[in-house]
């Protein structure tokens, strides 16, 4: 049975990740910042004996490294990725702070960096291997102004950013038979997307699933949303 790693897993789509894979009986390790604070996770794992809570705050290069070190030493495999975790900041160029820019490109871009390239080692062992970088629209370059959402520059940087790092990655990691792609989940009502959001939490996430079901290798490097569509760069 297939291994998922999920990243930033305490709540939102993360979470409900878990929960909609453990429900197919798949096997889920969960990746969050305070694991003794993740209700939502541990609620999940008194049902489910197929989760697995690990500590992982992306922020921190010996946090991302010491959670896949332990995982490699033990001959862990993992088939799929969800490199997840990810904030916000919707100040537009004038009011953005350079801080919150740094920590919005450290987390949602360094960060996802990170957890990819220390998790090839347990992704190599996989035989049919894919790293969902979780992206957004608002990250593609092309689609900017035609999006009633304006803003947010800090955090469209970031995902333009790992919309880059899924094609070189995919690249660079094609050697090992490992596949890259980046998502766009749409607009999820979350702490991130807010109560006006177009989707449920669950709606979104049962999409992204049907759509990560379908993708072949012929897809490695892509953009896809929730609906299967190929999203512009
Ligand atoms: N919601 C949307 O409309 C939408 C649209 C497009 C793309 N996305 C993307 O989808 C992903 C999930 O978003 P969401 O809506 O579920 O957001 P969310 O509800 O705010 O959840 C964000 C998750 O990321 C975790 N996280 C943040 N910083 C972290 C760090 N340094 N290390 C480890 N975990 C960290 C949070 O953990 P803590 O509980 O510890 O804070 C939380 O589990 C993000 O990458 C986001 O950009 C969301």
């Amino acid at each position: 049975m297939k291994k998922t790693f999920i990243s930033g897993a305490s709540r939102g789509i993360g979470l409900e990740l878990c929960k909609q894979l453990l429900g197919r009986n798949e096997n889920v390790i969960a990746g969050c910042r305070n694991p003794d604070e993740a209700i939502g996770l541990t609620a999940l794992q008194n049902i489910h004996g197929k989760l697995e809570i690990v500590q992982l705050n992306v922020d921190e290069e010996e946090s991302v490294r010491k959670c896949f070190d332990r995982l490699n030493e033990r001959g862990e495999t993992i088939d799929r990725l969800y490199n997840n975790a990810g904030i916000i900041d919707w100040k537009d160029l004038s009011e953005v702070s350079a801080d919150s820019f740094s920590n919005i490109l450290q987390t949602n871009l360094r960060g996802a960096f990170l957890v990819l390239r220390h998790s090839v080692c347990c992704m190599k062992r996989s035989h049919n291997a894919w790293i969902y970088n979780m992206s957004s629209r608002l990250g593609s370059i092309e689609l900017r102004g035609n999006t009633q959402l304006g803003g947010a520059i800090a955090y469209q940087c970031s995902k333009a950013g790992l919309n880059m790092l899924t094609k070189q990655a995919a690249i660079d990691l094609a050697d090992f038979g490992i596949n890259v792609v980046s998502l766009s989940p749409g607009w999820v009502k979350t702490e991130m997307g807010g109560e006006d959001a177009k989707y449920e939490v669950a709606d979104s996430v049962a999409k992204l699933i049907t759509v990560t079901d379908q993708l072949a290798r012929d897809k490695n490097g892509g953009f896809f949303g929730e609906d299967g569509g190929e999203i512009p760069w």
